[in-house]
């Protein structure tokens, strides 16, 4: 193998720009050409690259977003598509690709490779959401914005005896609302993955605290809890219906019905795509180099449709086929063991 490419591919994460300094000083070790390819599958179809040296890479350590940009890109489905993608590799001379992004980069990455250009995933999204590996490329540092995000919120709230009810982001899962409500200390957690009870569970819970003498409170709320599920984005959300029925389907009508019934004065804030930006924490920019390492060593060695994981703590790779077809079960344990905590 003389010449490998590189893409990032769907929601940038931070951390990415890591992964990418890591493949290339990897390759250059091996004497690899690498081509850097523009917005992930759309930019394989245009043809939008450039070779990358070691020298345009080494500042990018640090550097939020990717410098190879991205793009969501539903064509790349079509199987025409995708041999069109394999023969501008081909032209290129690409003879290997790693693919940094979530699970639907990685399905084009398994297609790709069916198509004749051996792929390697690297698993780079704030979503955390990849099945077959316990960590992703930007988790940490999005949950890191989210707590210090409550933490200010929490700030205003208490001066002014409020309740802050907060969106994060998480695509078709709770794992980010989970995590970063546990971390943030939040009262209460809602997620797509477990039905809640307005009264029981919200209205209730805060009264209770109230009678106790909590004089302010955090409610963090997954964004797809108000997603439906026909969106192939968000995968499962069982209160769809539910938040739907109770006209509380977006953040600001649920702030409003809560005030009401509750009694606490109480405003919104979603976060939004502030949790995509920044400098990777340590934790991430240390995952992404060795994960890009790992993934020009699989590929050096004639490995291909491999996904580069942490298992066990470790790093080390899975069939990317198998891990595309395992479901993550959602941990009901933490969520109520968090409701346990804040009562
Ligand atoms: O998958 C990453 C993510 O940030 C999700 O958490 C979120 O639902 C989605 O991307 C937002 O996508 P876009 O930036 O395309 O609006």
């Amino acid at each position: 193998m003389k010449t490998i490419g590189i893409m990032t591919s769907g929601g940038d994460s931070p951390g990415m720009n890591a992964a990418i300094r890591a493949v290339v000083k990897q390759a250059k070790a091996h004497g690899l050409q690498v081509i850097g390819i523009n917005k992930g599958y759309k930019g394989l179809l245009e043809m939008d690259c450039a070779e990358l040296s070691a020298a345009s890479v080494e500042d990018l350590y640090r550097k939020g977003g990717t410098v190879l940009k991205t793009a969501r890109f539903k064509d790349f489905k079509d199987p025409e598509v995708v041999a069109q993608g394999a023969e501008n590799c081909k032209k290129l001379g690409i003879e290997g690709m790693v693919v940094i992004g979530g699970d639907g980069s990685f399905r084009g990455a398994r297609d790709l490779t069916h198509a004749g250009i051996p792929c390697v995933g690297i698993p780079g999204t704030i979503d955390n959401d990849i099945v077959c590996t316990e960590d992703t490329i930007g988790f940490d540092s999005s949950m890191n914005i989210i707590i210090d995000c409550i933490s200010k919120l929490r700030d205003t709230s208490e001066t002014l005896d409020r309740c802050t009810v907060i969106e994060v982001m998480g695509a078709g899962a709770g794992w980010m609302a989970l995590e970063g409500g546990i971390a943030a200390g939040a009262d209460i957690i809602l997620v797509p993955e477990v039905e809640f009870d307005f009264q029981k569970d919200v209205i209730d819970v805060i009264k209770a605290k109230k009678a106790n003498g909590q004089n302010y409170f955090v409610i963090v709320i997954a964004e797809c809890v108000f997603f439906p599920e026909s969106n192939s984005k968000h995968k499962k959300n069982v209160n769809f219906k539910y938040v739907n029925e109770l006209g509380i389907e977006n953040v600001d009508k649920f702030t409003k019905k809560f005030q009401a019934e509750s009694g606490v004065e109480s405003r919104a804030t979603v976060l939004g795509h502030i949790q995509r930006g920044g400098a990777p924490t340590f934790h991430d920019c240390v995952l992404a180099t060795n994960m890009g390492v790992h993934a020009v060593e699989l590929l050096n060695n004639n490995k291909s449709a491999r996904v580069v994981v942490v298992k066990d703590g470790k790093i080390t790779d899975f069939d990317i086929d198998e891990g595309l077809s395992m479901k993550k079960p959602f941990d009901k344990a933490r969520l109520e063991m968090a409701s346990k905590l804040n009562f």
